[in-house]
């Protein structure tokens, strides 16, 4: 993918579907009783693997435009005739592994070659306590991940990490075990699934205390089918809105997009840089708070050091916040981010090698990085086919002096298909984006 440098952005846009709040409508969908009806689905490949992956389960899934009607299969799922591919998607992996434990099955899921060498411990463990069986690759830490599924028991299980995917998993598994299962965070992390699961008839007890968050369900219950309307991906958002607070002048409207708060630390950093940021809440929807986002670039944007107890919070924005700290005057940093290293690719060596190559200097440590603001230089920066790094670089390079190519861009697609044609109706100046997927 190639960028050449262009005015500062300026517009409205309308995100595509949360991916995330995508996953668990389609995985509660298909273990509901009735017709679950999911309006402004995510359109990317991540979504789509999800798809797949329940009519495997025996859902029957209608889709028109970005509307699913999924026809659940009433808390008993099929055994899968074959693997599982949730391709690059570990929301996908993890929850599903969460969602196939409490049935009498055996499922093998699997994903492209950056899925399968994402930890897997993390959801093999509090299953196996459960009382399912679970194998995997790599002395059974890496996918491919073999779930027997059998009839599980209730747990009380603390996370070391406030990991959403992982407390999903063991929550999704809670619906079909015995008793009370209970999850303990270090800290909250975004709550669809709490958010999610009233609407399909199911209660979570949800509480904070002796330094946890704590969240119970009991089973076993089928969730009851529902609709809803998935807010636009605020992680999606992300990318324009940054790059407008790196832009003197650029002023970036995000409309319909999702900003329950447990998302949008980002637009708390991007207002203690110094940009304009205005939020207007106009409705619900899945019970998650949805508006509208305006940030404006100021003259001059200052260094910030994001603290460690925001990073769940921005989680999968570090790579929008690289866009906004290589504009700052000064250092800014963010630690306590290890995680990053575990995602999609390598984020923080894939950013620090990309920024260096665009001129801009940058410090990496082993849970976080330092990024001096600066101009940027045109070159050539690889994505490692992460789709949140490519966005990441494509908006970057609206400022840099020359042309910036972009080696393995492919993954936009597992999002944001319509990244480009948002990107060039913003002022973006790029031609083809790969990954740019005709809409199902
Ligand atoms: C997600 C949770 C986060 C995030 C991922 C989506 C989710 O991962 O990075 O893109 O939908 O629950 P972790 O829970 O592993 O931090």
């Amino acid at each position: 993918m190639v960028v050449r440098p262009g005015p500062p952005l300026t517009g409205r846009f309308a995100p595509p579907g949360d991916k995330s709040i995508t996953h668990r409508a389609c995985l509660l969908g298909a273990l509901a009783d009735g017709v679950t009806r999911v309006r402004n689905a995510n359109p990317g490949a991540d979504a789509r693997a999800t798809l797949a992956a329940v009519q495997m389960l025996g859902a029957r899934v209608d889709v028109t435009g970005e509307t699913l009607a999924i026809t659940g299969a009433g808390g008993a799922l099929a055994e899968p005739a074959d693997v599982i591919d949730c391709g690059n998607s570990g929301t996908a992996l993890r929850m599903l592994a969460g969602v196939l434990a409490p049935h009498p099955l055996l499922a093998v899921l699997t994903g492209d070659a950056s899925l399968r060498a994402r930890p897997m411990a993390r959801v093999i463990e509090p299953l196996t306590a459960m009382g399912a069986t679970l194998v995997a690759r790599g002395g059974n830490r890496l996918p491919p991940l073999v779930v027997r599924g059998a009839r599980l028991t209730g747990i009380r299980w603390r996370l070391e990490v406030a990991s959403a995917q992982v407390a999903s998993c063991v929550l999704l598994a809670g619906l079909g075990a015995a008793g009370e299962t209970v999850v303990e965070l270090p800290g909250p992390a975004r709550d669809h699934t709490e958010r999610m699961l009233p609407a399909f008839g199911i209660e979570v007890a949800r509480a904070d205390g002796d330094g946890a968050h704590r969240l119970a369900v009991r089973g076993p219950v089928v969730p009851r089918a529902t609709g809803l309307t998935v807010p636009g991906d605020f992680s999606a958002a992300a990318f324009f809105l940054a790059a407008a607070a790196a832009a003197p002048g650029a002023s970036v409207t995000a409309t319909g997009v999702g900003l329950n708060p447990t998302r949008t630390g980002l637009l708390q950093v991007l207002e203690a840089m110094g940009a304009r940021v205005e939020t207007t809440v106009r409705g619900h929807e899945a019970n998650e708070p949805v508006g509208d986002v305006t940030v404006t670039g100021p003259a001059r944007l200052r260094a910030f050091d994001v603290p460690a107890a925001w990073l769940p919070r921005l989680v999968d924005e570090v790579p929008a916040w690289a866009v906004a700290a290589a504009a700052a005057d000064g250092v800014s940093r963010v630690q306590g981010a290890a995680e990053l290293r575990v995602k999609e690719s390598d984020r923080l060596a894939a950013l620090a090698q990309g920024l260096a190559a665009l001129g801009i200097e940058v410090g990496e440590a082993p849970d976080g990085l330092a990024i001096r603001g600066g101009p940027v230089a045109g070159g050539r920066v690889r994505a490692h086919d992460d789709h949140r790094i490519a966005m990441a670089f494509a908006v970057l390079a609206t400022r840099a002096g020359g042309e910036v190519s972009i080696d393995d861009a492919r993954g936009i697609g597992t999002s944001y298909p319509s990244f480009g044609e948002q990107f060039r109706a913003l002022g973006g100046a790029t031609d083809g984006i790969p990954g740019e997927l005709p809409s199902r």
